[in-house]
């Protein structure tokens, strides 16, 4: 007898159409956001932990909320006109996230970024009308985020058009969080024990923690970083995957907020996020490290007596070239990482199918299956 069945309702009816609820319709792309999602991945990560996703939005991330909260508090004092060049660090996600929002409001953005940002990333900015300068070359001090930084201290002091928003330091960053993401975690897990937050520019997690210390909420916020990264103070070191991590501390951080860090290895992180995908759950390689660093800290602790929260930044399809090829992962990270778990080998037991080879569909470098 066949061990398939269909999912429980609780754990996912299948989409059918609601019967009377109104469309949305949006003027400008940042009108939309969806702040209700979580995926339940206790059967991930084997404790509960339920994975906040922020990549449902015309951005594709999280960084859309703190683009739109800059770029807005640039507007009304009076530091953002039409007559400016906005222009921005990113390794990615916020440059997406501006380049949408500058094309929406007719504004010109220039993102500066370094050779770790996806091609696809870089493609999408200049699909949406932007301009985006590659630093090739890391500074001694402060690696590829310090030439970037200083890149945009030359363009600024040549012309007064540059407006820099420095997402680094601009208390719009956590303030969007602070008004959204928080409230949305609150109002969704009243209950909520614990929240992981992976630390980039320290945006999310500085203005969730901040909403739930003002609160008086008992919420203990662990930081999630990678190995390699200076934000927490640990020695500086390689890092390929963008979004978490840096390699100048940001302003924004202030470590009294923060209960706890947890660094991950990329190669956990990868991992990760393989293990996801073969759940059917494409996600960004931040969401990989947050999640490793969460199943890690939970496995230490009481976990089925907590209610415990992750945020997934974004989503797993700008990073089919990367993360989610397996050429690019072996020659990073060694064979080990491509490892698949037993329970997750869904083509273990199919020898003597024919191969996409056999029938002369030659594969690509895709992840083996
Ligand atoms: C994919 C991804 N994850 C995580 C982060 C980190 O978020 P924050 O800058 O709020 O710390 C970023 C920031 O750009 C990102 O792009």
């Amino acid at each position: 007898m066949s061990s398939l069945s269909v999912p429980r309702a609780g754990s996912g009816p299948r989409p059918s159409a609601p019967a009377s609820v109104a469309p949305r319709i949006v003027a400008v792309p940042e009108a939309f956001n969806t702040e209700d999602l979580y995926v339940d991945l206790t059967g991930v990560v084997g404790a509960p932990l339920h994975l906040k996703c922020e990549g449902f939005n015309f951005a594709g991330s999280i960084k859309l909320k703190a683009a739109a909260e800059m770029v807005d508090a640039a507007i009304r004092d009076g530091h953002l006109t039409e007559d400016s060049v906005l222009v921005e660090s990113s390794s990615g996600n916020l440059g997406v996230a501006l380049s949408m929002i500058a094309a929406s409001r007719r504004l010109r953005f220039l993102c500066i970024t370094d050779p770790r940002c996806n091609l696809s990333t870089r493609r999408l900015m200049e699909a949406l009308g932007s301009r985006v300068h590659v630093v090739t070359e890391p500074v001694d001090d402060g690696g590829f985020l310090g030439a970037r930084i200083q890149y945009v201290h030359r363009l600024c002091a040549s012309d007064r058009r540059y407006v820099w928003l420095n997402q680094y330091a601009n208390p719009g960053n956590w303030r969007a969080h602070y008004r959204t993401t928080a409230p949305a975690i609150a109002r969704h897990f009243p209950d909520v024990d614990v929240l992981f937050v992976g630390a980039g520019t320290t945006g999310t997690l500085m203005g969730c923690a901040r909403y739930f210390r003002d609160r008086d909420r008992h919420v203990r916020v662990v930081a999630v970083d990678a190995v390699g990264s200076v934000t927490f103070g640990g020695p500086p070191g390689r890092r390929m995957i963008p979004g978490l991590g840096t390699s100048v501390r940001p302003a924004l951080l202030d470590e009294s907020y923060v209960d706890e860090v947890v660094r991950v290895e990329e190669c956990d992180t990868v991992r990760t996020c393989h293990r996801m995908a073969r759940h059917g759950f494409l996600f960004g390689g931040s969401t990989g490290t947050v999640v490793s660093g969460a199943g890690r800290w939970l496995a230490e602790h009481d976990a089925d007596r907590l209610t415990a929260v992750a945020i997934a930044p974004d989503l797993g399809e700008r990073y089919l070239d990367t993360l989610y090829q397996s050429n690019w992962v072996e020659a990073l990270y060694g064979p080990e990482a491509l490892a698949v778990s037993t329970d997750d080998a869904r083509w273990a037991d199919t020898a003597g199918t024919p191969t996409p080879d056999a029938v002369g569909q030659p594969t690509t470098g895709a992840l083996a299956p």
